[in-house]
Order: C-alpha cells, then sequence, then structure tokens
C-alpha cells in the first residue's frame, strides 16, 4: 500500500487545491472469531479487525459537488450531494453515495468534497471491504465537515446505507468492528442492545490465520436473505408457542428449542438449531478467551464451523476443504468459515510457532485439489477507523 505522502502528491495532481479541510482517514476489513448469522438475530457476535484496510484521503469543496477517485481501479466518478440515486453503472459509488445520503437523512448538513481512496482488502473475499469503504467514507466526510458522529451511530449510519442504498440486507457486525475495533482485542458485540465488550485477545503463543479459498458463488446475496426469512418463521413459531415476549431468535433458550422443534419443518429446524447453539458459542468462547483457555475457543470454532455447514447450508466445498485441511495440520485449535459464506475465507487459531509450515501445507494441499493458490494473511486484531493526522 503507497504511503500517506504519495497518496496526497496522487491527490494534488487529481484535484485543484479548494484551500479547505484536508485530512486522511482509514478504515479496517474485519474477520469473524465467531457469531455467524446471529447479528441479524439480534444475537452476539465476536469479530476482530484486520491489518487490511481502505485509506481514504479527503478535501471540502465550497459547493454540493463530490468528486472522488478510486486509485487501486483507476476509475472516478462524480454526483452532487442535491442529487444522491443509486447508480447502476458505478456501483462501487453507491457505498459513498449512500453514507451520504444517511449522513444528510440524520440532519447534518453536508458540502462538497474531493476524495481518493485505495484499498489492500480483497474483495469478495468476506473480508468486508465493504463496510469498510462505507466506514471510511462516514469518517471523512464527517471530519471534513466538523461532524461529531459517535462510532455506534456511525456503525448504524453506515449499515443503513448498505441495507438501504446498496441494497444488501446486511447485519451491524462488519460495520460495528469497523468503527471500533481495537489492536489486540476482539469485539464482543450484542447485537441487540448495541452494548460491546473488547476481550483481550494477545497471547504470544497464538495468532489468527485468514485462508482466502479465491472462490465467491454468486447465490451469497440471495441464500443471505433466504436464510433470513427462514429465522423469521421459526421466531414466528416460537412466538406462538412461549408465553412471553419474543422478538428474535434470540430470545430463545436451548432448552426450550429442544422442547419444540419436532414440531418446526426440517430446514427451518435446522436453521434455528445453528442460530440458538450459535448464540451459545460465542457467549462461551467469551468467557474461555476471559480465562486465556484458546484451546476450548478452539474447539468452539469447530463446533460452529459443523452447525454452520450442516444447519445452516452456508458453507462450500473448497471452505470445508480449507477446515478439514487446517485440522490436519500441527498446531491448529480451530478452523471455520468466516463471514457469510458460499466462499470467501476461513479463519483459524494457531499456536504460533507452526504458522509457517501450515501457511505451506495449505498452499499445497488446496492447489492440488483446487487448482487454485489460496491467499493466506496472518493478523492480529487491529485497530478500527481512525484518522491518520490534524486535519489541515
Ligand atoms: C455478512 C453480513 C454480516 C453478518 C455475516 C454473517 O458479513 O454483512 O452482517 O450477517 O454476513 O455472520
Amino acid at each position: 500500500m503507497q504511503d500517506l505522502n504519495k497518496l496526497w502528491k496522487i491527490f494534488n495532481e487529481k484535484f485543484t487545491d479548494t484551500g479547505l479541510a484536508k485530512g486522511a482517514f482509514s478504515a479496517p476489513g474485519r474477520v469473524n472469531l465467531i457469531g455467524e448469522h446471529t447479528d441479524y438475530n439480534e444475537g452476539f457476535v465476536l469479530p476482530i479487525a484486520i491489518g487490511k484496510k481502505i485509506i481514504m484521503l479527503g478535501q471540502l469543496r465550497n459547493d454540493r459537488l463530490v468528486q472522488v477517485y478510486d486509485l487501486a481501479y483507476k476509475t472516478e466518478a462524480k454526483f452532487s450531494l442535491d442529487n444522491l440515486s443509486p447508480s447502476k453503472k458505478d456501483t462501487w459509488v453507491n457505498y459513498l453515495m449512500g453514507v451520504m445520503d444517511e449522513i444528510q437523512k440524520a440532519g447534518y448538513p453536508l458540502q462538497g468534497a474531493n476524495l481518493v481512496f485505495t484499498s489492500n482488502i480483497p474483495q469478495r473475499a468476506g473480508l468486508s471491504s465493504s463496510a469498510a469503504l462505507e466506514v471510511v467514507t462516514a469518517l471523512t466526510i464527517a471530519k471534513l465537515n466538523s461532524l461529531e458522529i459517535e462510532p455506534v451511530e456511525m456503525a448504524h449510519l453506515c449499515r443503513r446505507a448498505e441495507n438501504n442504498f446498496v441494497g444488501v440486507a446486511c447485519g451491524i457486525m462488519d460495520q460495528y468492528i469497523s468503527c471500533l475495533g481495537q489492536k489486540n482485542y476482539a469485539l464482543f458485540i450484542d447485537c441487540r442492545t448495541n452494548d460491546y465488550e473488547l476481550i483481550p485477545f494477545k497471547n504470544h503463543n497464538y495468532q489468527v490465520v485468514i485462508c482466502n479459498s479465491k472462490v465467491q458463488r454468486g447465490l451469497v446475496n440471495s441464500e443471505y436473505n433466504k436464510r433470513m426469512e427462514e429465522c423469521k418463521i421459526a421466531t414466528e413459531f416460537f412466538k406462538h408457542k412461549l408465553n412471553r415476549e419474543i422478538r428474535a431468535l434470540r430470545d430463545i433458550g436451548i432448552d426450550e428449542y429442544e422442547k419444540y422443534q419436532a414440531q418446526l419443518p426440517e430446514i427451518i429446524t435446522r436453521r434455528a438449531r445453528h442460530v440458538i447453539s450459535e448464540n451459545y458459542r460465542v457467549q462461551v468462547g467469551v468467557q474461555a478467551l476471559r480465562e486465556g483457555n484458546f484451546s476450548a475457543f478452539g474447539q468452539l470454532m469447530i463446533e460452529s464451523h459443523r452447525s454452520l455447514k450442516n444447519d445452516y447450508e452456508v458453507s462450500c466445498a473448497e471452505l470445508d476443504l480449507l477446515v478439514d485441511l487446517a485440522l490436519k495440520q500441527e498446531g491448529v485449535l480451530g478452523a471455520r468459515m468466516t463471514g457469510a459464506g458460499f466462499g470467501g475465507c476461513t479463519v483459524n487459531l494457531l499456536k504460533k510457532d507452526y504458522v509457517n509450515a501450515f501457511e505451506k501445507t495449505i498452499k499445497q494441499e488446496y492447489k492440488k485439489i483446487t487448482g487454485i493458490l489460496p491467499e493466506i494473511y496472518v493478523t492480529p486484531p487491529a485497530e478500527g477507523a481512525k484518522q491518520l493526522a490534524q486535519l489541515f
């Protein structure tokens, strides 16, 4: 990734100085350690921010125009803050426009801006490059316009941009961790109350390693929406069975599930079982980390993958292969798919001394079977979105 001086040089070549506030900002991608497909069920998640990020440089303009240059793809766009509507052609611009639309709808006044951004987060790999783009845009625009937007509000605003403007029905996890991640901590988020707790994740003996399968099925959005619907059906069922307020699968205990599960259609039973058991695993996992019990945490990751594969059915052959290969390696405590699924990445917990051997063997074995060379990223928990230098 280019350093800031080089990026400013490109910025200055691209745009005439307006004499107004200028600044540089970044927002990271994420990997979820455990708690998959629980956020939109008002449950629990435990992601970390990763070392890969988007950097955005910006300067305010005196008018209502936004000009933006995507350095990685060498492509640019121009739009007015008075005329924000989703573009069918330049879909990448919708992430930026959507965020600005939501900021304005929340009642904050905006001026136009010139923007340049660059990213080293792999796209369509389940590492939340979209959320990072939303969050870095929100931070840049807020700071340049001197708006005080708290990180939690910023995360919600970015999620609304993705739901309403981009048209993807995601939960809150990705935007939340990109806004609030901290170096050496995982973020335990209650997706109902928005409460969060930083869980120390620094141990010199262990390492998080991400394996990118380099495949992504086109199915992600339609299957994601289908799972949401199936969870709603299960929730409705329990609403009728239990004599108390039920808002989401988060409200169902494992014993209640077991008592009534036979009355549910087979697919719905399995979907509900994943969400209910996964919420439980996150809470037990957080406790294990608090006690420094990484082996117990690794075991929960393995169970999470099994549940995502068999009950929630969002894995795929390549992800299962990466998990199987990982679990055969020495020094691996846990492995699972991460993110929405149907391709993308696995997340692995390893003893540090075994990382190099793991990387070599996974690359070899996965390539031998699939013909694809996977990418491997070693990343301790990184920090969330931030301003890179004083405004000037
Ligand atoms: C995607 C969504 C998140 C979450 C995960 C699955 O990454 O954007 O909100 O639902 O899938 O856990």
